[in-house]
Formats: C-alpha cells, structure tokens, sequence
C-alpha cells in the first residue's frame, strides 16, 4: 500500500466545517480516511458533509466547541464509537475572540480571552483523544498555529505568545507520545487565501487590513498559499509518508520565513 494511502484509517477534523480544517479533511478523504468533521455550528456542518460526500461516502459531521473539554470528549466518545477507532487527530478549531489588535489597545478581559478562545480548544481535542490514538498502538496528530508565533508581528503579541505555546506543545507531546508510537507535529500560517477568514479580512479597512496587506507584499512568490497547498502538507505529515517526523511545525507560507526564523 502506499504510505500516503489512508484506506482504513479513521480521522477526526476539529474546526474541519469551513477554511483550511476543512479542506484538511477534504484531502484525508480523498486518501481514503474516514473523516469526521467538527465545528460549532450545525449549518456550517450540513455545508461540509454535502459537500465531503462527494468524495467519500465515509465522512460525519460532530457539533461540538473545542474550547469546552466535556464537549469534545463527546466529540471523540461519537466519532469512535461510530467508526471503532482513531488514528488522526488534526486541531483547527478556535475561532479566538479578537482579531489583530495593539497590546496597548487590549483591555485585561481581552488578554485573557484571547488566551483562553484560541488555546485550549487547540490542546483539548488533542488530549480528549489522547486514550482513543493509545488504544490504536499509533496515531498522528496535526495542530494548525500560527507563523506569529516565531516571528513578531504588530498586533499579535496574544495571537502570537497563544501559536508560539503551541509550537512548544508540539515538542513536547511528541517527545512525551513517542513512547506509544504517536507523532505530533502542526503546521504554521500567515494567511490563506480561499478561505473566509481572508475575505472577512480584505473586506473591509482597517488595522488587519493593512497588516496583512503588508504581509502579502512580503510573500517572495509574489502570493500567498492557498488551503489546498496547506492541505497537502497538512495531509503528508498526517500519512505515514511521515513515519520519521515528530515535534516538527512547518511553516506553509512560500517562503515568507526566509529572513531566519
Ligand atoms: N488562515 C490562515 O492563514 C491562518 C493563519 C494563522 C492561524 N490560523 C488559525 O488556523 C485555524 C483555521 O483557520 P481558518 O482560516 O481555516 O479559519 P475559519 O475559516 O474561520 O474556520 C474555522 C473552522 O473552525 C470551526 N471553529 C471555530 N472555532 C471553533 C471552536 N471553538 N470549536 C469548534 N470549532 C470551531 C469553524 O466552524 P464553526 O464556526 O461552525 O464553529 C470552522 O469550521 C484558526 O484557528 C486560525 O486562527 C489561520
């Protein structure tokens, strides 16, 4: 078989309704996971799976927010129960309650939430399916953070401090996992062009608009990703193409960490 063929394994999607979580599931599906997708919203969840169904026959949809742990434990609890197991876990979903916003501009209870919407609903699927990925004898798991977490950027101190806590979690879950043949790695972004998070950013001015207008300008290919292109390194150090990588974060972002970081 070859080693980017997922044929019988099961994968489960945390915020994989809409943007790059979705596309993520859509290119396991093509591989021949089984996925299940999650996101908060029922809508969002009936959009993916027509939309999934036309790959594979084998998807669902689990409502569930990622930020309450009772919640995604249910999610995990279904999806295994559905399926008879886990092999892939990829962490999407955290929708973070303020966009890019100065420190100086942030009220304390900004600070605080910006921790909380954007952290735990990435590290708490990982953990509440932590026993299921055990159970299997081996597993992979695939957080999406953030390239303001290596390289500092205006606006994103929280967003930033949030995916640089990530990219040190993906170390040490890989280091700590490695025991029970578990790999961990995330891929990291600046911006993702085909996605909603793009078009509520360019559709209006303002302080992200300019930020990431910038950030564009600085993209050596002239561009930046698009979800597929995510998608397809999302997927590759998901499969067993894989195998030897663990504790890494790729930044998918043409070449925009050129400068060293
Ligand atoms: N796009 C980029 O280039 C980029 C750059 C840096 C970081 N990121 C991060 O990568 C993740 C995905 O980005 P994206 O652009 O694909 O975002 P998106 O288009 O807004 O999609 C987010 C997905 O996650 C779900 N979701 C959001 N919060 C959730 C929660 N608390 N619990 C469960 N599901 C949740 C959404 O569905 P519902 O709304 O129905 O819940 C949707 O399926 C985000 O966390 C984002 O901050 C993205």
């Amino acid at each position: 078989m070859q080693p980017d063929n997922l044929e019988g394994k099961v994968a489960l999607v945390t915020g994989g309704t809409r943007g790059i979580g979705f596309r993520i599931a859509e290119a396991l599906a093509e591989k021949g996971a089984r996925v299940t997708v999650n996101g908060r919203s029922a809508e969002h969840g009936e959009e993916a799976l027509s939309r999934l169904s036309r790959v594979s026959p084998h998807v669902a949809f689990e409502a569930g927010e990622c930020g309450d742990y009772a919640a995604i434990a249910r999610v995990v609890e279904r999806t295994v129960s559905r399926t008879g197991g886990l092999d892939i876990v990829v962490s999407a979903g955290a929708a973070g309650t303020l966009g890019p916003t100065p420190f100086a501009e942030m009220t304390p209870e900004q600070i605080e939430s910006g921790f909380r919407s954007r952290f735990f609903p990435r590290i708490y699927p990982v953990h509440a399916s932590l026993p299921a990925l055990r159970a299997r004898g081996a597993g992979s798991i695939l957080m999406v953070t953030t390239d303001a977490a290596r390289h500092p950027t205006p606006g994103e101190s929280v967003i930033g401090a949030v995916g640089a806590g990530i990219v040190l979690m993906t170390k040490a879950l890989a280091r700590e996992f490695a025991r029970w043949h578990i790999r961990v790695n995330a891929v990291a972004l600046t911006l993702t062009s085909d996605t909603p998070g793009w078009d509520r950013i360019f559709s209006k001015p303002g302080f992200e608009n300019r930020l990431f207008s910038k950030a564009i300008e600085r993209f050596p290919g002239g561009r930046a990703p698009t979800a597929e292109e995510v998608a397809q390194v999302a997927a590759f150090l998901a499969s067993d193409l894989a195998l030897q990588v663990t504790g890494q974060t790729v930044s998918v972002n043409g070449g925009l960490s050129f400068g060293g970081w």
